[in-house]
């Protein structure tokens, strides 16, 4: 069951429009172009799909949203920022089929009735933003982007834009300062982007993936695509299995796998003994081998305790120091905070300190109680989702390798070798 790699897992089949057309390419928005706007949308509403870039907002509402407003110019974003570590699978699609996602974001401006979409991509993405240029000339030139699409009275061009390495610009807010020039911060929501977004103006912001769903949902239809999978978020999902697992890689599979499945079937196992998992990259909280079961939807997976978000599944195994990646983890969030709101700006610093000094033998018990208030504090006074989720994986360490946590703090020992505790000890820091 192939949806978004349809094209690419085909023998032969190169990043280009000779390809994607002889593969029935841009059928999709020949149909769409008979239909309204109310039906386009419709459609996808009726499909199920929710957004893959991690918050799972319905995509058929978000773009129902911005069709009701009566305000113009509307916008149409492709967020290709794709920053969460351990994800990596927008740039599989944005370097093997770039046309499935241009014609997902024209049938997008068709169905809210904007003329001007913009990719935002990340800066590294060099060879996906040169087949990106390369894909939008080829459209031009065919008469699939620009005035008058394909002799109807739609007319759409896109551009893209480049980030400068920043992950908070992934949050689609900070994500439009950027793309507007100004520093990437997140801004207060609500308002919204569909209602005021891009200049002020009502703007649809997808991730690359679900603007890969699209063409599907329209060719085949919604109850097609609704059967799918998990009845609850239905279709497939693109898991980035990477870390301690024996056959790390993109698979595509229906949402109603189990972990274990997905580990073990794909993985092709756990190198090592599983110690833990993160379902969601560093953002999400961690996993452990009772939740083997668990499906890998976006409910099942919050059901856990935990999130799927772009679907980062990093394996641990048991050679691993949790309190090391609780503060990894934190060293990550406290050099990416965007410093606009204060909890986030203070805590991922405070959250590092108190981390660092576990690490090193000079941790406190009463360290380990400001941690868990630091993480219930951030959470609900984060301006954006980075300040929400930045303790998560920190928590959860806690709350589910306590013995390890007290090993470091009372005895000043870790039975896992790499651990700074004993690599500092051995060199005489201690
Ligand atoms: C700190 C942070 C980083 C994010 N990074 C990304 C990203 O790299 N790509 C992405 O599509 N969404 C990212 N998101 C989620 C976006 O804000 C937004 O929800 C998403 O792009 C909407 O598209 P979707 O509905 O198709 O998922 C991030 C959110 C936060 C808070
Ligand atoms: S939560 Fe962090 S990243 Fe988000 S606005 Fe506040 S300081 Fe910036």
């Amino acid at each position: 069951m192939k949806i978004v790699l349809k094209n690419i897992e085909k023998a032969n089949y190169t990043p280009d429009i000779k390809s994607y057309l002889k593969e029935g390419g841009y059928q999709a928005l020949k149909k769409a172009l008979t239909m309204d706007s109310e039906d386009i949308i419709k459609e996808v509403k009726a499909s199920k799909l929710v957004g893959r870039g991690g918050a799972a907002f319905p995509t058929g509402l978000k773009w129902e949203f911005a069709y009701k407003v009566k305000e113009f110019p509307k916008y149409v974003v492709c967020n290709a920022d794709e920053g969460e570590p351990g994800t990596f699978k927008d740039r599989l699609l944005l370097e093997n089929d770039p046309h499935l996602l241009l014609e997902g974001i024209i049938i997008c401006g068709l169905a809210v009735k904007s003329e001007t979409g913009f990719i935002y991509i990340r800066g590294e993405y060099i060879k996906a933003y040169e087949l990106l240029k390369k894909a939008i000339k080829e459209a031009e030139e065919s008469n699939l982007l620009g005035r008058n699409i394909l002799g109807s009275n739609f007319s759409f061009k896109i551009k893209i834009y480049r980030g400068a390495g920043a992950y908070v610009c992934g949050d689609e807010t900070a994500l439009l300062d950027s793309l507007e020039g100004k520093k990437g911060q997140s801004r207060v929501k609500p308002p919204f982007p569909t209602f005021v977004g891009f200049e002020n103006k009502p703007t649809v912001l997808n991730n690359v993936e679900t603007f890969a769903n699209i063409s599907e949902i329209i060719l085949k239809g919604a109850d097609y695509f609704s059967k799918i999978g998990s009845s609850r978020t239905p279709g497939t999902k693109l898991y980035c299995l990477s870390a301690d697992i024996n056959k790390p890689g993109v698979y595509e599979l229906p949402m109603d796998i189990t972990l274990r499945d997905l580990l073990e079937r794909y993985g092709g196992g756990v190198k090592g003994e599983l110690k833990a998992i993160l379902p969601g990259g560093l953002s999400s909280s961690l996993l452990t081998d009772r939740d083997l079961d668990i499906t890998m939807d976006y409910p099942g997976v919050q059901a856990a305790g935990s999130m799927l978000g772009s679907g980062a599944v990093k394996v641990i195994n048991k050679s691993r120091c949790i309190v090391d990646i609780a503060k990894r983890s934190a060293e990550f969030f406290d050099y990416e905070s965007c410093g606009k709101c204060t909890p986030c700006r203070e805590g991922t610093k405070r959250a590092r300190e108190i981390l660092t000094n576990i690490t090193e033998g000079r941790g406190s018990l009463s360290g380990l109680e400001l941690l868990k208030e630091l993480q219930e504090v951030m959470y609900d006074t984060s301006r954006c989702g980075l300040g929400q989720a930045a303790l998560n994986v920190t928590r959860s360490a806690i709350d589910k390798f306590p013995d390890e946590f007290k090993e470091h703090i009372t005895n000043k020992r870790c039975k896992v070798n790499i651990c700074p505790l004993n690599v500092k000890r051995k060199v005489g820091y201690v």
